[in-house]
């Protein structure tokens, strides 16, 4: 169960696994924005723009919670892959690729973050279930947005 002021191991653990994969699913944003090429490149190229900035904020958020609830953040990329299970784009696909991989990434990000909401939830700590519950909104939306720019 959640105790302010306490380490809360089991909430931590689960909310770092968020945070690596929110870290993969940003970084592949922000490299899909630099880039993209082709007729839609400024098109994609600005949307991009408008998800890497609010899954950048929430990278901040979510460590902020975890040190809030007593943990440490992973302090090199090479730790914060090994709590990721979302995968890095190793390549640059061609546009519509990006945005359909984008698109998968952003709905099983979401559900990753709903489910961290109902754990977080049932531990008793509904600040957090709270704010991974927006984070999916978010996610859910820009997915929409992304499904609509193409048929994928
Ligand atoms: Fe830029």
């Amino acid at each position: 169960m959640y105790q302010s002021g306490r380490e809360n191991s089991e909430l931590v653990a689960a909310l770092t696994a968020v945070f690596a994969d929110t870290s993969v699913v940003y970084y592949k944003t922000h490299g899909f924005h630099w880039n993209v090429e082709g007729p839609h490149f400024y098109s994609l190229h600005l949307m991009f723009e408008t998800f890497y900035q609010p899954l950048w904020e929430s990278l901040d958020e979510i460590a902020e919670r975890i040190r809030a609830l007593g943990g440490k953040i992973p302090q090199s990329y090479n730790d914060l892959l090994k709590n990721a299970s979302i995968k890095e784009a190793d390549a640059t696909p061609v546009d519509h690729l990006m945005v359909k991989n984008l698109r998968d990434d952003y709905l099983a990000l979401a559900q990753k973050d709903l489910d961290m909401a109902a754990f977080a939830e049932k531990q008793g700590d509904l600040v957090t279930a709270n704010m991974m519950t927006e984070k999916a909104t978010f996610l859910q939306k820009a997915a929409w947005m992304l499904h609509s720019s193409f048929t994928l």
